[in-house]
């Protein structure tokens, strides 16, 4: 396994593999990685030739009050499972190298005006900018994203139809804890209180999933799903919310494929959480 940090090397590398004619399979994360990250990774290294992954904490996607300092990392375990599962690379630029002074960003309207891109302003602008960038220079055949983040995977999708760039997006499902709370690197801020308060969000799923198919109004859903957060003492909503797969934007009737998204902030720690219906 290689660590390269310049795009330029990065580059030459990419030119031959693509020269002998061979696939490749991209996981950006911004590092910390956790089973949920593995499963990318694992499910990239199966269906590509050459399998790139980046790590890079992405400056332009956190607010100015967010947790961009904070961000857990962890490099040299992070590169033993890349190496474990048998990654070919891991792309690991300084800010400087994936940003120098730019005037140019990319952003998507509608998708990112509701749920997480309400709360965090600039936060889609960033993502779609650095993942643009990442493809530009690792020109994959696919690229894996985690349903987690299924507003990030919608806008992505949406992209890459948008701008034409020629990558297959994939999927992959939310990887939980035994007792249900979403694998996520920020998981790792939450004190041992706070890591049983945070459970209400995943019970709070399950509710959800249990009692939409008979529902007749996203209200009934929401409102039960609520209940559940509220009842516990150090969690306050964000947002629960109940929108169209396709559009992100809220839905009045159950009837047509949907995302149920959450964002709780236990303590200090912001969490979401979600599930998708189809009709
Ligand atoms: O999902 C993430 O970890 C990040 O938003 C991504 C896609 C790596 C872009 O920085």
């Amino acid at each position: 396994m290689e660590i390269i940090t310049k795009i330029s090397d990065l580059r030459t590398k990419i030119k031959e593999w693509k020269k002998e004619g061979k696939t490749i399979g991209f996981v950006p994360t911004m590092g910390f990685l956790h089973e949920g990250h593995a499963s990318l990774l694992k499910r990239c290294r199966e269906e590509n030739d050459i399998a790139i992954t980046s790590n890079f904490v992405n400056p332009t996607q956190f607010g100015p009050n967010e947790d961009l300092e904070a961000y857990p990392r962890d490099f040299e375990k992070d590169c033993q499972l890349c190496k474990n599962i048998g990654i070919d690379v891991v792309f690991h630029p300084e800010p400087s190298e994936m940003y120098n002074n730019p005037y140019t960003y990319v952003n998507i309207d509608t998708l990112s005006s509701t749920l997480c891109g309400k709360s965090r302003p600039i936060h889609f602008k960033g993502v779609c900018t650095v993942v643009t960038k990442l493809f530009n220079i690792v020109t994959p055949d696919r690229a894996y994203f985690g349903e987690k983040d299924a507003q990030q995977l919608a806008i992505i999708k949406k992209m890459v139809k948008d701008l034409n760039f020629d990558i297959e997006i994939v999927g992959c499902p939310i990887i939980r804890e035994n007792d249900g709370l979403a694998k996520s690197s920020r998981n790792t801020y939450l004190n041992s209180e706070e890591r049983k308060a945070a459970l209400c969000l995943s019970k709070a799923i399950m509710k959800g999933k249990e009692i939409i198919s008979h529902a007749t109004t996203p209200e009934i859903v929401l409102n039960e799903m609520t209940k559940i957060i509220e009842n516990e003492p150090l969690a306050k909503i964000d947002y629960i919310s109940m929108v169209g797969l396709d559009d992100m934007q809220p839905v009045k009737e159950i009837n047509k494929d949907i995302l149920v998204a959450m964002a709780v902030y236990i303590g200090k720690t912001r969490l979401i959480d979600n599930f998708i219906y189809k009709v």
